[in-house]
């Protein structure tokens, strides 16, 4: 096994664009002697002279001692040629995201540097076993996947193809903790663990809007105010760009043969042809000013009437109390009188269903998501039929203590619960297949795409059994295998155990 923290280490990158001298910068600023060659003459002179830029930066804040500047920069030697990465312990390529460039540039190192030389790939997208398979030796092959930028995005997967030997990924991983990155091992499948655990967010929340239940901008307040995401998905394809997203989609859906769970959306392709690519664009889902922010959609405007007269059905205690504390009276009779608005909150059903089961008249019937909690913002659910002064007068009772409500149309698992239950459904499957282990992809997926909470702990928060339930309903209303739930789920909330269990 290779010692990662031995002192003369000495790494080779090659390839130094965005991702390349991010690389570069987090393996000199460690210690580390680091090689780089690109085949564009003046591109590693380029990026030595950007790093350098960098690091003078942190220097001026006082982040990084002068002197650390100085011996960082020491440590990054430009070379002209592929031959002079021959003392490299390791090499890693960041070059041009096609997989034969990729296979000849491993073949072309395995004649220049040392035996037990790790060979490692950058890439995204493409299959670390179909690079190694070029190589004589595929066990020293192995996948170092960074996130942009690389000194900020502070995960990297390290993948294991089908003939990767064990010290590979072992080394990779301690080198990673030197520079104060954190490692996931994964194996090699499509998309790894991030991209993979990406296929969640976005493209549910896309089906929510096909399906008509709510606006863009509503979608995304829901999921920032109630369920406690950074940044709502529409705002997050504007700054990734709409068409980098959808070919991330649509290249999964076809290397998953298919899989319901991961199906994009039709709606990005003519937004993408119509050049609303997002923030680089000026213009994707929201409308950029020069200086980069997004113009405002305005809220719903809060009715004036508010209800008086309110049924909570049974199994709604915390909303009962909220009604009640909101001025309304709230009838206790197992069935409603004949003018109560009657206020439901389902798990994974729609508001016509529940109405429906319960007997009572859809079209005095709201729902309100009771999972997120009541404090930021609050989703209100209708039927079909519920009349319009129903709805307005629910609205207005529960904006009155100036909480901002979002009404939607009905949706089998409002907005909320569905966007992270297919979250947590498609990071269950993930550990269930072994992709990454439970604490890896949980990590992974808070480091490289942002959530409060990995996959995992987000179904655990909320509890795997009312998962399960929201996953259920969805699947019995949908009748689409896109939910059908994990067994990894079903399993655990069966047994009533975290998510995080492994096996
Ligand atoms: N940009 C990202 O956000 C990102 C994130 C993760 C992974 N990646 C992956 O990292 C790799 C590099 O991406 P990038 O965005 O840095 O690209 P880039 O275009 O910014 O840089 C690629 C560099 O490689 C050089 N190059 C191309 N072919 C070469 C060869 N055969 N030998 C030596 N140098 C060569 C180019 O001259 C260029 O300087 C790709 O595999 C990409 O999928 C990119």
């Amino acid at each position: 096994m290779l010692d990662v923290q031995r002192g003369d280490l000495v790494a080779a990158v090659v390839g130094s664009g965005t991702m390349g001298r991010g690389i570069v910068q987090v393996l000199a600023q460690c210690g580390v002697r680091t090689l780089v060659f690109d085949a564009k003459t003046g591109a590693g002179q380029a990026a030595k002279d950007s790093i350098a830029q960098a690091l003078g930066k942190l220097a001026e804040k006082g982040r990084l001692k002068p002197s650390d500047v100085t011996a960082a920069l020491g440590r990054i030697e430009v070379v002209g040629a592929l031959e002079a990465l021959s003392p490299a312990h390791l090499v890693v390529e960041a070059i041009i995201e096609q997989l034969e460039p990729k296979r000849e540039l491993f073949r072309a190192l395995e004649a220049v540097v040392r035996e037990d030389c790790i060979l490692a790939s950058n890439t995204s997208s493409l299959s670390i076993t179909a690079m190694a398979a070029a190589c004589r030796k595929p066990g020293r092959v192995a996948g170092y996947h960074y996130f942009n930028p690389v000194p900020v995005m502070k995960v990297v997967e390290v993948i294991a193809g089908e003939l990767t030997e064990p010290w590979v990924v072992e080394a990779l991983a301690a080198l990673a903790k030197r520079y104060g990155h954190t490692p996931v091992r994964c194996k090699d499948t499509p998309g790894f663990v991030v991209n993979h655990a990406g296929r969640g967010y976005i493209p549910e929340a896309l089906r929510v809007l096909v399906e008509g239940v709510a606006d863009f901008a509503t979608i995304d307040r829901i999921l920032v105010d109630a369920a406690g995401f950074r940044l709502g998905p529409f705002g997050l394809m504007d700054l990734v760009g709409l068409d980098v997203n959808q070919s991330v989609h649509k290249s999964l859906f076809e290397q998953y043969f298919q899989e319901p769970k991961y199906r994009p959306s039709y709606l990005l392709e003519p937004r993408v042809a119509a050049g609303l690519l997002g923030r680089k664009s000026g213009r994707g889902w929201y409308v950029y000013g020069k200086d980069g922010t997004a113009e405002k959609v305005p809220e719903q405007p809060v009715p004036l009437e508010k209800a008086s007269n309110v049924w909570v059905a049974s199994n709604a205690p915390a909303l009962r109390e909220l009604l009640s504390k909101l001025g309304a009276t709230v009838e206790s009779g197992a069935k409603p009188s004949a003018d109560a608005i009657c206020f439901v909150a389902p798990l994974g059903q729609d508001a016509t269903t529940t109405a429906l089961q319960l007997s009572i008249d859809p079209a005095r019937t709201v729902a309100v998501d009771p999972i997120f909690g009541f404090a930021k913002r609050r989703t209100l659910m209708t039927t079909p039929v519920t009349r319009p002064e129903t709805r307005d007068a629910a609205h207005a009772l529960l904006a009155s203590d100036d909480v901002h409500v979002s009404v939607i149309h009905d949706s089998s698992g409002f907005v909320a619960q569905r966007v992270v239950a297919h979250i947590v459904n498609v990071g269950c499957d993930i550990v269930q297949q072994r992709v990454a282990s439970p604490a890896d992809l949980d990590a992974a997926v808070m480091l490289g795409l942002g959530y409060p909470r990995g996959p995992l702990a987000m179904g655990d928060a909320i509890g795997a059994a009312k998962m399960l339930t929201v996953l259920e309903a969805m699947h019995s209303f949908y009748q689409d295998p896109r939910y059908r739930p994990s067994p990894w789920l079903k399993r655990r909330a069966r047994l009533g155990v975290s998510l995080l269990t492994p096996e």
